[in-house]
């Protein structure tokens, strides 16, 4: 029996597109070869990476100056290699600054990556409040590298409701929690990044989208592996990609592209945000710690309302348990922040939105 798998990621990932993957796991395309046998030079995958990035390019409405490369490493990497490529310039140059927002974890990583190779401003910050909110961003300095932010918060569960005004400065973005939930204007942006494992397919890829401006400025003591120039050039083939993960992200965007594009997709998102959080509103046993104009539609964190800390415990215990057992798993909020949160990225069909909120009305029933 499947589950509804309310994961942050690795998380869900569509029906139909496991189901095509299992039925081409041992002859992908005719080929008499699971796309894990290919080489990633040989005549049959060309296609396939080829097909994931035009698919990618036309949902994202990505413009031709950019670039998208597929890479490893996480977005965890990227926190580094962006630094490094945009701002760190060759030895004995004068540092360069990044501005940063800090709206939680990903946020303060990216920022502490960056401190190695540049000098780094955080420009506002939401800590004062728990990171229940996104601050107001000042401009950035014209001199800037670059300013970066994270579009969509997993851990908190917050979403910036509007973009920052940067200017000259091109703005960077973590959408690995968002990407291709909403339409997203990529001409906004010098450089994109996303970890595969939520929105787009299984771990182990990492999509970059960058500006073709912001590429060949590592200094040359860069690792070949961590060069944007590099990985451009060889068109994400410099040493062997993640061929299967590309391959299963060709086949989620394929299935996005049927559902209707991004546009469909965010109506759908907003449909089953707007069922879970109007029902938290109403809830007496739990509520969104979030304040409301800043609510992701990815993640969504909640808390019982009781404030006695056992008792509370004691109740997010019982409730990630139940759950669990009544189909509904991957409940249980971030370790850093606890609580209960439900991940409901594209996958989650509005059915198993619908299941959590039955079994949650349930759930304070029998309290
Ligand atoms: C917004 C955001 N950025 C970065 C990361 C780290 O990603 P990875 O594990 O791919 O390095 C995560 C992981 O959940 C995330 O949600």
């Amino acid at each position: 029996m499947r589950v509804y798998n309310f994961s942050p990621g690795p998380s869900a990932l569509p029906l139909p597109v496991l189901e095509r993957a299992a039925a081409e796991m041992t002859d992908a395309n005719g080929t008499g070869q699971s796309v894990m046998e290919m080489s990633h030079r040989s005549k049959d995958f060309k296609p396939i990476i080829e097909k994931t990035e035009a698919l990618l390019r036309e949902l994202m409405g990505i413009p031709s100056n950019y670039k998208v490369l597929f890479l490893q490493g996480g977005a965890s990497l990227q926190f580094s290699m962006i630094p490094l490529n945009l701002a760190a310039g060759e030895t004995g140059s004068p540092k360069r600054r990044i501005s940063f927002v800090d709206t939680g974890v990903w946020a303060k990583k990216a920022a502490e990556e960056a401190s190695k190779y540049a000098e780094i401003s955080i420009r506002a910050s939401s800590a004062d409040r728990g990171y229940t909110y996104i601050p107001d961003a000042p401009h950035p300095n014209p001199a800037d590298a670059y300013y970066h932010i994270t579009l969509n918060n997993t851990i908190v569960g917050t979403r910036w409701p509007a973009l920052p005004e940067t200017g000259a400065v091109s703005l960077v973005a973590d959408i690995s929690s968002c990407i291709l939930s909403e339409p997203l204007d990529v001409s906004r942006f010098g450089l994109l990044y996303a970890g595969a494992q939520k929105n787009l397919g299984p771990a182990g890829t990492t999509v970059v989208i960058i500006r073709e401006d912001l590429i060949g400025h590592a200094p040359a003591w860069t690792p070949a592996m961590l060069r944007y120039d590099i990985h451009a050039a060889e068109g994400s083939m410099y040493n062997t990609p993640p061929c299967y993960g590309i391959y299963i992200i060709g086949l989620v965007l394929e299935w996005l592209k049927g559902l209707g594009g991004v546009t469909v997709m965010a109506e759908l998102n907003r449909e089953k945000a707007d069922l879970f959080y109007n029902y938290l509103e109403e809830s007496a046993v739990f509520r969104s710690p979030v304040e409301k104009p800043f609510r992701s539609l990815m993640n969504i964190p909640f808390i019982p309302t009781e404030t006695d800390p056992a008792r509370r415990a004691e109740l997010e215990k019982r409730f990630v348990k139940e759950a669990a057992t009544a189909g509904l798993v991957n409940l249980a909020g971030h370790r850093l922040v606890g609580g209960m949160r439900a991940s409901i990225y594209n996958a989650m069909p509005i059915e198993g939105v619908k299941a959590l909120i039955g079994f949650m009305k349930q759930f304070e029933t029998a309290l």
